[in-house]
């Protein structure tokens, strides 16, 4: 498979109270042609930070983004948008992309009409094939958000990211909103619409089952860094750094008897502030595992075995470069 979207030591920081919070701090991945990215992490990891710096919904800070071969950071004017055009976004709150006085038709439309395409009755045919795609159905065409449901919302979000025919979505937690028996259908049709459109995806969650479901690679994102990235089974077969151990001992185990047991083992205490960095390994004030030069050192990423990135000075350094 060829690269579709590179990222190199992507940068973002906000300021705050005086001080600089950095969210993404250095971050390099690829994702492929037809791939799915998974990216997991907690609460303030930086997920959405670098899925919308990704997207030059904000701006990044240093670092590039390579879209299909070209560098987006030196793109602007109609260049920018013709290459943005390609790239979309699916958030876990539908309604932030859908104004609540347009019908859905209009907020589907609305990108198309942005981008100049088709006539009214082209667009309206456009619209309504969406619609019919993504399981809502052409008859609601002139339909308020409010008269859906959650799912139903995001099914509409997902038509008007759709629109402009993209290559690449960031399906930034687009089912964590959604009762657990909805988020399977939305998933569903993620990956249907993949199939159907040759889309790559980097797809946003914390919940590890519908990363596990849904990625062939998966990235684990600790305060503003990547500390894990490998392909989906390896990753679960071999989950190295502590904290990817952390995360899947915490996920609910169901037994033969079906009564679900939780095992919340080595996180200890709360995530720490991307404002206040530990220094050396930023994981360390919660590894059960940490050396005295994990305080002294910072981790860079290495490749313990094909393709399978650590950050972590338990594992000896076979390469160190960044994918
Ligand atoms: N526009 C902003 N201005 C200031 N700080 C921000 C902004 N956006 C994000 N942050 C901060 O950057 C850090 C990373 O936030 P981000 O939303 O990217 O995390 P996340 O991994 O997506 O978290 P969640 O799982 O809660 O969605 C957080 O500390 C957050 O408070
Ligand atoms: S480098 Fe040290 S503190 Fe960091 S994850 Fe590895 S063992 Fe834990
Ligand atoms: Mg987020």
């Amino acid at each position: 498979m060829s690269d579709l979207l590179v990222g190199k030591d992507l940068k973002k920081s906000f300021p705050r109270g005086g001080k600089i919070l950095k969210a993404v701090d250095g971050v390099s991945f690829t994702i492929r042609a037809g791939e799915t990215l998974g990216l997991v992490g907690e609460s303030g990891s930086g997920k959405s930070t670098l899925g919308r710096s990704i997207l030059r919904l904000l701006e990044p800070d240093e670092g590039e983004i390579v879209f299909d071969g070209v560098d987006l950071r030196r793109l602007d004017g109609e260049a920018l948008r013709a290459k943005r055009r390609e790239m979309q976004i699916v958030f876990q709150d539908p309604l932030a992309s859908l104004h609540p006085q347009m019908s859905i038709g209009e907020a589907i439309a609305d990108p198309l009409v942005i981008h100049g395409v088709g006539t009214p009755a082209e667009r309206r045919e456009m619209v309504a094939e969406l619609l019919d795609t993504v399981g809502i159905g052409r008859e609601f065409i002139s339909s308020f958000p409010h008269e859906f449901s959650g799912g139903q919302q995001q099914r509409i979000g997902i038509a008007r990211a759709l629109a402009l025919r993209p290559r690449f979505i960031v399906c930034d937690e687009p089912v964590s909103a959604l009762d657990v028996s909805i988020q399977a259908q939305i998933v569903a049709l993620l990956l249907e619409l993949k199939d159907k459109f040759g889309l790559s995806y980097l797809f946003i969650a914390h919940d590890l089952g519908v990363i596990k479901h849904v990625s062939d690679r998966i990235a684990v994102m600790y305060l503003g860094r990547i500390v894990q990235i490998a392909p989906r089974d390896e990753l679960f077969r071999n989950p190295l750094h502590p904290y990817t151990k952390a995360l899947i001992s915490a996920v609910p185990k169901i037994p033969r008897d079906g009564r679900p047991t939780r095992r919340f083992e080595t996180l200890k205490g709360e995530i720490p502030s991307s404002l206040d960095l530990p220094p050396g390994c930023r994981f360390h004030p919660r590894c059960p595992l940490a050396e005295p030069e994990c305080r002294a050192s910072e981790p860079e990423l290495s490749e313990v075995a094909p393709g399978h990135w650590v950050a972590c000075h338990l594992y000896p350094t076979r390469r160190r470069a960044v994918v």
